[in-house]
């Protein structure tokens, strides 16, 4: 049997989603998750694409790289990894950014396709051995497990691979990468290609010496790609919760991990069976927590974790199941923590009971915090004759508390209809718990909220992205509206795509009165904007609203 290891980047590739940017608390929260599911290695961020990146790698490394907490399966503390360019400089903020970890881990990357080599790197095959060598001799002179990648493998020379990747081995690298960069590659060439490692890469097969895939899913083949590639005798899969990533995302965790389970026997009898660290049960509700903290939305018809991946419509299917139940499902729904009951908690269940289940979801919520969020639990459960895991987490909105709250709603009026503009009529509470009233028309009550609360908090940004969805089903359910901001200030350039991007602000609400979940979204998007102001003049929120107000004028 050969355990595979389970390399995890949603925080890092993940991130580079356009618009998944998370916070550095709200990484801190998903790298718990990801401890608790069992993953071996974190790929927690690019430290030297900027000082928060940085911090964040830092935190992570401290909390979560001494086995404090470790996974159900999995008892050895994740290993906390940072992406470094085959730079001095990078290598030297990765390592500063995970040393703090029993078992520090850094990932250095090198294009290596004729494409990469030719325009990007304006590089020849000798400068790229060259560059490959010096690099990982190194960062291998720091205490850590030294990971090199090939970028964009899928289509460099295949000789030329193995060339380079026994450079980096000779060199000091415990893992060589085989990146699938731009989801280019086929099953079977991916498969040919990763076998052809261990024939002509010397070194390779040898104790202590890993090979990794990591693909791309910009033709759907990328799980397709990783399972080759584990066929053509990797031991590491490089995957991202729900698949998210750059461009059509990465490898889902869940689609790898939950594809070795159910056909166990056939990679029993074709390659001695694999295994893994991982807890599906928690698959389901680590795949909502992420898609909650970065603002991407999971299809429903995902495999494994989408909404309908285990609903069954159609009538032969229905009196199929209900007579034997492997007649349509390949797996069990509680396998992957798809709850059998959506019953979770009542009326009657305590304060202490929420946080338990909020905290069994992923959501630690300090006590003040969850003081509010309890009242209203109170008023919901008043209203809503169910309430489900999914109510319990729309109710935190986009922050669970580690946020300073800093504008908050008090009371919202809406006229709307057939006739005439929109008015909202909207009181917001500053930083200091001054109450202040703003009336404004729009299109329609949403847009006449948003402009009320712009008109108070003058963030002067622009609507990105706005959606409303219904939490769960029935005429009581909760809606729940997330939004997207952009504003007008400077892009941060992204140091592995060579963009500069404009920071996206995010926020959540959710109520069962849809105008209301819109303004609690809006408002939590448009605080973090002014706290990001703040932190980058080093003033008060206050303060950086107060010029935001002047500038506008
Ligand atoms: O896709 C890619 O090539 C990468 C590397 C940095 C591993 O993300
Ligand atoms: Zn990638």
């Amino acid at each position: 049997m050969s355990r595979i290891i389970i390399f995890d980047t949603t925080l890092r590739d993940g991130e580079q989603s356009p618009g998944a940017t998370m916070t550095s608390p709200e990484k801190l929260r998903v790298a718990t998750a990801l401890t608790r599911l069992g993953v071996d290695v974190i790929e927690a961020g690019f430290a030297a694409s900027s000082p928060d990146d940085t911090r964040s790698i830092q935190r992570i490394a401290e909390e979560l790289g001494a086995g404090v907490i470790t996974g159900r399966k999995n008892p050895k503390p994740p290993e906390i990894c940072s992406l470094a360019r085959a730079i001095r400089g990078d290598i030297d903020a990765a390592w500063n950014a995970v040393k703090a970890a029993a078992r520090p881990r850094i990932h250095l990357f090198l294009g290596t396709s004729p494409i990469h080599r030719e325009y990007k790197l304006r590089m020849d095959r000798a400068a790229v051995l060259k560059k490959t060598r010096e690099m990982v001799a190194y960062a291998a002179e720091y205490d850590a497990h030294i990971q090199f990648s090939a970028e964009d493998a899928g289509r460099t020379e295949p000789e030329f691979l193995y060339e380079v990747l026994e450079v980096a081995l000779e060199a000091g690298a415990n893992t060589l990468n085989v990146p699938d960069t731009v989801g280019y590659i086929q099953p079977e060439e991916f498969m040919e290609l990763v076998s052809g490692v261990f024939r002509h890469v010397r070194g390779v097969g040898a104790d202590g010496v890993f090979v990794s895939v990591h693909c791309h899913n910009d033709l759907g083949l990328a799980t397709a790609n990783t399972l080759a590639g584990l066929r053509g005798g990797a031991r590491q899969a490089e995957v991202t919760i729900n698949g998210i990533g750059e461009r059509a995302g990465n490898t889902a965790l869940e689609e790898v991990v939950m594809g070795l389970d159910t056909r166990r026997e056939y990679f029993q009898s074709e390659h001695g069976g694999f295994e893994h660290g991982i807890t599906t049960e928690l698959l389901a509700s680590t795949s909502r927590m992420v898609s909650r903290v970065s603002g991407m939305p999971v299809q429903p018809n995902k495999a494994i974790v989408g909404r309908n991946a285990f609903s069954h419509e159609a009538g032969i299917h229905q009196d199929g199941i209900l007579k034997e139940q492997s007649t349509y499902e390949i797996m069990r729904p509680e396998t992957v923590g798809v709850a059998e009951s959506a019953l979770v908690m009542g009326k009657h269940s305590g304060r202490h009971a929420l946080s338990v289940r909020l905290e069994e979801l992923g959501h630690k919520v300090p006590e003040e915090r969850l003081a509010k969020v309890f009242v209203r639990f109170k008023d919901l459960a008043d209203k809503k004759k169910y309430l489900t895991d999914h109510d319990l987490v729309a109710l935190l909105g986009s922050n669970s508390g580690e946020e300073q709250q800093l504008y908050t709603l008090d009371d919202l009026q809406v006229t709307c209809g057939t006739r005439g503009m929109a008015t909202a009529t909207l009181t917001l509470r500053d930083p200091e718990g001054r109450p202040e009233t703003q009336a404004a028309v729009g299109a329609g009550p949403v847009d006449a909220a948003f402009n009320a609360i712009d008109t108070i908090m003058c963030t002067g940004s622009e609507l990105m992205r706005y959606r409303l969805e219904a939490v769960t089903e029935g005429n009581d359910a909760l809606g729940d509206a997330s939004v997207q901001l952009r504003t007008a200030d400077e892009g941060t350039d992204n140091l592995q795509t060579g963009d500069a991007r404009r920071p996206i602000y995010r926020g959540q609400g959710a109520d069962q009165d849809v105008i209301v979940a819109s303004a609690r979204a809006y408002l939590a998007a448009s605080n973090r904007i002014l706290r990001a102001r703040a932190k980058v003049s080093g003033g008060e929120v206050a303060e950086a609203a107060k010029k935001t107000a002047e500038k506008t004028a």
